[in-house]
């Protein structure tokens, strides 16, 4: 049995560290579309450069028109990759169960912004969730789910920060390989 190759569209907003984590595996995945929120997102760099088509949303985002580029690119999976915009329930209704999303945190622990700063304020644990995305911010079905432990107490946030990334770099790709791959 053989697995057909998924085409992916990865959204973003900033550095793309994630992004640059999925250009690696492109002999296992296709990515069809590079989606940012931001002109200036270094991400977009890294796609353009990888010769990845690129999109970049209007500030007022006109979310047909996206769904439009995304059946256009024959896309069938989309990966949330600190993508900072809350996606409407309409558009979420289209893509859902085929949509992923990296957060920092082991959910339902510490949703939203500044997640790993929380966690280590609270001297909750650390670490990182790849879960289905529903209308709920950070609620969906989780994928996968991993605990940076030990993370050494007193550790400055920006280490914990760089342990964070690369366990996420590690479950992104995990993710374009393994999750819902239709045999052909
Ligand atoms: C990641 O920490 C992700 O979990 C969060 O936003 C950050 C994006 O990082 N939602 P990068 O742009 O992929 O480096």
């Amino acid at each position: 049995m053989s697995f057909g190759r998924q085409r992916w569209a990865l959204f973003i907003s900033g550095t793309g560290s994630n992004l640059h984590a999925t250009i690696d595996l492109r002999d296992h995945v296709d990515i069809a579309l590079v989606v940012s929120s931001k002109h200036q997102a270094p991400g977009l760099l890294k796609a353009k450069r990888a010769g990845i088509p690129t999109l970049v949303l209007e500030p007022k985002i006109n979310w047909d028109l996206l769904h439009q580029e995304l059946i256009k690119h024959r896309v069938q999976r989309i990966f949330l990759l600190g993508f900072m915009k809350l996606l409407p329930e309409d558009f979420v209704r289209r893509w859902e169960g085929q949509m992923l999303n990296v957060h920092p945190s082991l959910l339902p622990l510490h949703p939203g912004l500044k997640s790993i700063e929380k966690a280590l304020i609270k001297k909750d644990p650390v670490g990182v969730t790849v879960h289905e995305v529903i209308h709920e911010m950070d609620a969906g079905e989780k994928i996968f789910q991993k605990r940076i432990h030990p993370v050494p107490s007193g550790m400055p946030l920006e280490s914990v920060e760089q342990l964070v990334h690369l366990l996420e770099h590690r479950l992104v790709r995990e993710s374009v390989r393994k999750w819902k791959i239709v045999p052909t």
